[in-house]
């Protein structure tokens, strides 16, 4: 068969507003142009995020109900532990409320002033808590990995010559471990191959360095290493999944992504003495270490969301429907990040928008436009999310998981074609007031 349906049947419903373009318009108003600010009533299609924005399966749903809210050694930690060291091989297994507290955590123990940390790319949370920590963060992502129409298979991978060359100008004693992220989201959702993971460990071992992954879409990463790297086609994903986590000697997770659940984090570690350190810290904000900040029906949602994330039914389903979004798009003359990564499509704004200079936020331009023309809401990640740091003005399509059908994607290719047709007449955007930080949450604009 060629047709990938969804593998699953719909039993719980949420209705979804229609709005009309002058209900929209007004929503926009009131936001100051902002998608952030914006009420998610009033978005049709919410392509903002796939993190915590994903479909809780029957089981799931069951397992909230059987949770027991015990606040030390409950029934659902251990299940939760039980299935996350079948999945990872790790022992050390702390729950945390999400990904950014496992990094943070992390950080406190082992970043600090004058330390610096390489990964093929940082994502935002990770960089702002290695350098709250007082240390560096650095990008070393292959050279392809930052063009958008090179389709190289895997174009997250962590550059190890630059890596090599980076150990001997910082110097080791200032690196406290290495990090990967798979998939790469700040690059695109692009995958890390397996002969990457391997590579990069045998220079952390040169170096006598943990390598961690930042495993938040780490199922993601596993189907595409099946689907692309030589010699991984007749695997498990389970399997492959197995030897990405040995290959590690810790790991952050957001659950919101591959745990498929709407809250939930993992901090997983080998060394038994960060563990101690990390365990107490846990303790100080998170809570006690078998429950890490949430409920048991949350770590019974997450026990069972780390498994069903293995299907491979499922996983073909995901990247499939991904892909799906972006092949449409291509074959009308977006350019897109190419090839289409695991959890989102990123449209090539600069190219979609060509009068626009990136000082009049092609992007938020475009974004602000989809969302006129047909509810849907993206997000800019370009020169309003980072400023003059910006490289590439892309809008983020993220697809959350097992949320909408083809028909809803369909009809997401129809708004963003029709606003194709008319791009010249998209008009730039400037900001009217912006808070110290982190703009793009907070900024309002005005079109030109
Ligand atoms: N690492 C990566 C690669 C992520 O994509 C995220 C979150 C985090 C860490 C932090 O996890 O949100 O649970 O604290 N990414 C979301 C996104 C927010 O929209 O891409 P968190």
């Amino acid at each position: 068969m060629k047709t990938i349906i969804e593998p699953f049947r719909i039993k719980v419903v949420e209705p979804i507003k229609m709005t009309t373009p002058a209900e929209r318009e007004a929503a926009l108003q009131k936001a100051g142009m902002n998608l952030f600010l914006i009420p998610a009533e009033d978005v049709l299609i919410d392509l903002l995020t796939d993190s915590g924005t994903g479909a809780m399966s029957s089981e799931q749903w069951a397992g909230v109900m059987r949770a027991d809210e015990s606040y030390a050694g409950a029934k659902s930690y251990y299940r939760f532990e039980a299935r996350m060291c079948e999945l990872t091989g790790f022992e050390h297994i702390l729950p945390t409320h999400q990904g950014r507290a496992s990094e943070r955590i992390l950080f406190e123990l082992v970043g600090g002033k004058g330390k610096v940390v390489p990964n093929n790319n940082h994502f935002d949370t990770t960089r702002a808590n290695i350098e709250h920590s007082g240390a560096e963060a650095v990008d070393l992502v292959v050279d392809e990995g930052k063009d958008p129409r090179n389709r190289a298979p895997f174009k997250g991978n962590l550059d190890v010559t630059k890596l090599e060359r980076f150990f001997e100008e910082v110097g080791a004693d200032r690196v406290p471990l290495v990090m990967i992220t798979v998939t790469n989201n700040s690059g695109g959702g692009q995958p890390v191959s397996l002969q990457n993971i391997r590579e990069v460990k045998e220079v952390c071992r040169k170096y006598d360095k943990p390598l961690f992954l930042d495993a938040c879409r780490f199922a993601e990463n596993a189907y595409f290493i099946k689907l692309r790297e030589k010699g991984q086609g007749d695997r498990s994903v389970t399997s492959i999944v197995r030897e990405m986590f040995e290959l590690a000697d810790g790991a952050t997770i957001s659950a919101k992504k591959d745990g498929i659940v709407n809250i939930g984090g993992v901090l997983l570690l080998r060394d038994d003495e960060l563990y101690r350190q990390a365990r107490n810290l846990l303790i100080l904000t998170e809570g006690f270490p078998t429950y890490g900040g949430l409920a048991g029906r949350d770590l019974e949602a997450m026990a069972q969301g780390f498994e069903e994330v293995l299907h491979e039914d499922y996983l073909a389903y995901r990247l499939r429907s991904t892909e799906y979004l972006g092949e449409k798009l291509l074959a009308m003359g977006i350019q897109i990040v190419e090839p289409p990564g695991g959890h989102a499509i990123y449209i090539d704004a600069k190219e979609f928008c060509p009068p626009l200079p990136p000082e009049r936020f092609p992007g938020h331009a475009l974004a602000c436009a989809l969302y006129r023309h047909g509810g849907i809401r993206t997000c800019e990640i370009g020169s309003v999310m980072f400023g003059k740091a910006a490289t590439m003005e892309l809008v983020r399509m993220a697809i959350p998981r097992r949320v909408y059908t083809q028909s809803h994607v369909d009809y997401v290719v129809e708004v963003v074609g029709e606003v194709f047709d008319r791009r010249r007449t998209l008009r730039g955007m400037r900001i009217v007031s912006e808070p110290a930080t982190l703009r793009h949450f907070t900024a309002s604009f005005e079109e030109i």
